[in-house]
């Protein structure tokens, strides 16, 4: 009886130890980003080959930041547009090039007026190698494999790229990477959607909502797809569970007020919910007639590291912002059920429309946290994002 209770007080003693270990900020920066768990231990992210792609069918280079950081990228060619070109392809330097600009696959993307642009910002942890990432990047061009391109980047303190992440930081690689694409490359944001997982989907959000809120020349994309998104880092920390089975916060989180005590140390914050609504409002109050917005949200529901609910508020924040008087979450979720197309094999899509844009919530029954990344369900939202181009194709 007595060493049951010793147990008990050095466990909750342990564990509270362990919670204030996650206020010290350089821990907790690593257990959000885990940026050094990178999940490609031996691998060269310079030889891309190693994950299934064809010979310089990917480029990796590397990307400046305003603040002086390096960042690793890779560009990937669509396999319809490498097989145009193979052999020159196959006869051009392999690894890491020193000048992106000299590539074959560099001018192809920059000289063809009508090619698409992905900007793939993915989730916590890994690599650009790690996991689904691989297979995702093909699945972006599965519905034009001659047009899209996709430009992914590891964040500063991932991979090879110089540094240690912060929120300020991810959003400043981000901001990098769009600068990239539409100075350097010559793309058009009428030409590219933002694509992107998890950590990264509060990336992108932060990203579209800074360029289209600021004041001189604000930049609209031509879409978004959010790939098991969160609220924000608050509601994350309540429902977040460690590699999809250690619920880390459960225990506080039934104590509402000790949660929020503990969100108090918690330095990214991520207001996903609150930027979305801001930049969907931007856009709808713009006279600016780029200003216009396509935003697909993906969740499956057995994703056990971030619950899909968390994808119905973020729409509901999007949807409330794109109304002149606001909807509340119960009237939302009532006509949600009314309108939604149910999927055959399991899960439902929802879509609202407005004169600036459209929103669709997309729950898939099946796909876990990474996986989904790689199915139709997400090549075809990219395919869709562009579909304000390619109306507009002569
Ligand atoms: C919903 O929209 C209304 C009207 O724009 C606004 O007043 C309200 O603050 C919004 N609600 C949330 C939770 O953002």
């Amino acid at each position: 009886m007595k060493s049951g209770i010793y147990a008990l007080v050095a466990s909750t003693v342990g564990y509270f130890l362990f919670l204030g270990v996650l206020t010290i900020p350089a821990c907790q920066n690593q257990a959000i980003h885990l940026n050094k768990i990178t999940l490609t231990w031996g691998q060269d992210v310079n030889v891309p080959e190693q994950w299934g792609f064809l010979q310089n069918q990917v480029t990796p280079f590397l990307l400046d930041t305003s603040d002086g950081e390096t960042l690793h990228a890779w560009h990937i060619l669509p396999l319809g547009l490498y097989k145009k070109h193979e052999e020159e392809l196959i006869d051009e330097p392999a690894g890491l090039a020193v000048d992106i600009t000299s590539r074959l696959s560099f001018k192809m993307l920059r000289e063809d007026p009508e090619s698409l642009l992905v900007l793939y910002l993915h989730g916590a942890a890994g690599t650009l190698g790690s996991g689904w990432r691989p297979p995702s990047y093909r699945a972006m061009s599965a519905l034009n494999p001659v047009k899209i391109h996709t430009v992914a980047i590891d964040y500063r303190g991932f991979g090879t790229s110089t540094g240690t992440p912060s929120e300020a930081g991810l959003l400043n690689d981000a901001l990098a990477l769009a600068k990239w694409a539409m100075e350097v490359a010559g793309i058009p944001p009428s030409r590219i959607v933002l694509f992107s997982q998890s950590l990264g989907t509060a990336v992108t959000i932060s990203l579209a909502h800074h360029l289209a809120t600021q004041v001189a020349n604000p930049i609209f994309f031509s879409g978004m797809v959010l790939v098991a998104p969160f609220a924000d880092v608050e509601q994350l920390t309540a429902t977040y569970r460690i590699a999809g089975t250690i619920p880390l916060l459960d225990p506080i989180a039934r104590f509402p007020r000790l949660l929020d005590f503990f969100n108090r140390f918690i330095i990214a914050k991520w207001p996903s919910k609150d930027k979305l609504a801001g930049f969907v409002r931007s856009c709808e109050m713009s006279t600016d007639d780029n200003a216009r917005y396509h935003i697909t949200i993906i969740h499956a529901e057995d994703d056990y590291d971030i619950p899909w609910e968390h994808s119905d508020k973020l729409y509901w924040h999007a949807v409330n912002a794109s109304s002149p008087h606001g909807i509340s979450y119960e009237e939302l979720e009532e006509e949600k059920a009314a309108s939604r197309s149910e999927l055959l094999g399991g899960g439902w899509v929802v879509e609202q429309n407005t004169q600036k844009g459209s929103l669709r919530e997309a729950i898939s029954k099946w796909g876990l946290h990474d996986r989904i990344m790689s199915y139709p369900i997400v090549s075809l939202a990219v395919w869709k994002a562009f579909q304000r181009e390619a109306s507009e194709a002569p």
